[in-house]
């Protein structure tokens, strides 16, 4: 029998290789591959016969117990509906982000509505929790508090409280002294993961896990134990914003890519019930390089401002920085309008920027990157009042996109009066607008820009 090896994990997104490598292929990530001693493969006797149960026989069970509010209505919406007993679920995010501010604030939350509520710190100590706490006026919750590291003892605790929700902030902290690595590595986060998950399922315990998005290849991330949990947030944010998203990027139990909106105040998190409203606020005057564009964000409409400066160049490849878009999608815009509408970038910079911190991930977006693009370019300035969106393709065509009518609608309730939209959108009521339909970049760059 050969000797089992030692195999290679990027701490950062978890692939795995046979060989030591400088770069990760899989996440482009420098120096992040580590070594991890090879998993014991066991006794190779049969082991007992597990139950199976028939697929039809599952409906005369049971049914699933409902699923528990936190009385936060953009958690909830982001959970899918509340919490589901007995899921794991992992809040990923950077350092310093919010990400205990918001889980203790959860957790009280829950505890205020019944839920038995354990929150375990493995970075700050019980006094130390106590006093976000009072920051966050929240001394009176009754949640129990645990400062510990040590999974063998925390799965005790867990057995003895029988806690309905636990909370492990954060699983790098923690470690199984069956594992002989550092706490924060790739097999101590992955064990200490697993063990947390099969413990959650066994005994009906939601856990909650927190963990600290890393850079290098120090810390294992949050992404090598996503596979493990049934939920995946992150919590994401520019530091010098106030605002904070929660977004669901896998949810067995409920729309992915759902997004709650927050903002970090001095007594804590607050929520925003109405985003479109926040993202928009500091709009003055029509100025050149600005457009609206009315995006879905999970089951939402939000609508957001796009902007772009566009500047004469001194280097020889111009700059593209693009803030809260995809820089590729960009790229293909820029090339569109040079190729199919004989609107050239060559020897300009070109910025572009989603106001207020948010991330856009839409292709229905194209239109208006188009739209702040052409106004920056040609210094003539978008009414203040029209929303755009629109799938721009390679031929240079408008494409339709979903959910036409919410996007509308959300941009008439806050006060818009003109859309422009690709033809054929499926427009089928009332929506209060003057709607615009455009059947391709050329018709739009004419009629707009008058090119
Ligand atoms: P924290 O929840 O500790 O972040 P994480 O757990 O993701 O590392 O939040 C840290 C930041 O939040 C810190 O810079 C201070 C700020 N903060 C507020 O602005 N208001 C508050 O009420 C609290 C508790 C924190
Ligand atoms: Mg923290």
């Amino acid at each position: 029998m050969s000797k089992a090896s030692n195999s290679f994990t990027c701490s950062v997104c978890g692939a795995s290789y046979r060989k030591w490598a400088g770069k990760c292929e899989a996440c482009g990530g420098w120096n992040t591959i580590v070594e991890e001693a090879p998993l014991s493969t066991g006794p190779k006797s049969l082991g007992a016969k597990g139950r199976t149960i028939p697929l039809s026989d599952l409906a005369t069970e049971e049914p699933p117990p409902p699923r528990a509010s936190s009385g936060i209505d953009e958690l909830d919406r982001v959970l899918g509906g509340g919490l589901v007993p007995a899921s794991a679920i992992l809040v990923g995010g950077d350092p310093g982000i919010g990400k205990s501010t918001l889980l203790l604030q959860a957790a009280a939350s829950f505890a205020r509505k019944g839920l038995k509520c354990l929150y375990i710190s493995g970075e700050e100590a019980a006094a130390q929790v106590r006093m976000r706490a009072q920051r966050l006026n929240l001394t009176d919750a009754s949640v129990m508090l645990g400062a510990e590291t040590n999974l063998r003892d925390i799965l005790t605790t867990l057995d003895a409280e029988r806690p309905q929700l636990a909370i492990i902030d954060s699983i790098q902290t923690m470690w199984l002294d069956s594992i002989e690595a550092a706490p924060g590595s790739v097999s101590q986060v992955r064990a200490s993961a697993h063990e947390l998950v099969t413990f959650a399922k066994r005994r009906g315990v939601a856990v909650i896990l927190v963990g600290h998005v890393t850079k290098d290849g120090q810390i294992a991330g949050p992404r090598v134990v996503e596979h493990m949990v049934d939920t995946v947030l992150y919590f994401e944010g520019e530091r010098g914003h106030q605002f904070r998203i929660l977004r669901a990027v896998k949810n067995r139990f409920g729309p992915a890519d759902e997004i709650g909106v927050f903002e970090m105040t001095g007594g804590g998190l607050a929520q925003v019930p109405n985003p479109s409203a926040l993202f928009l606020a500091n709009r003055d005057q029509p100025a050149p390089g600005s457009a609206v564009f009315a995006g879905i964000e999970g089951t939402r409409p939000v609508l957001t401002e796009i902007q772009a400066l566009v500047a004469p160049s001194t280097l020889a490849s111009p700059r593209r920085t693009v803030v809260g878009l995809d820089s590729g999608r960009v790229s293909t815009i820029l090339a569109v309008l040079e190729a199919r509408c004989g609107i050239p970038f060559t020897g300009l910079d070109v910025f572009l920027n989603v106001a207020g911190g948010l991330r856009v991930s839409e292709p229905a977006s194209d239109l208006a990157v188009a739209g702040a693009l052409l106004s920056a370019r040609e210094d003539v300035a978008i009414p203040p009042d029209m929303v755009l969106f629109g799938e721009i393709s390679l031929s240079g065509a408008l494409r339709p996109v979903g959910q036409t009518e919410n996007r509308l609608k959300e941009a008439s309730k806050l006060g818009f009066s003109q859309a422009t939209v690709p033809s054929h959108s499926k427009i089928e009521g009332a929506t209060g607008l003057a709607v615009r339909q455009m059947p391709d970049l050329t018709a739009f760059v004419g009629e707009m820009f008058g090119a």
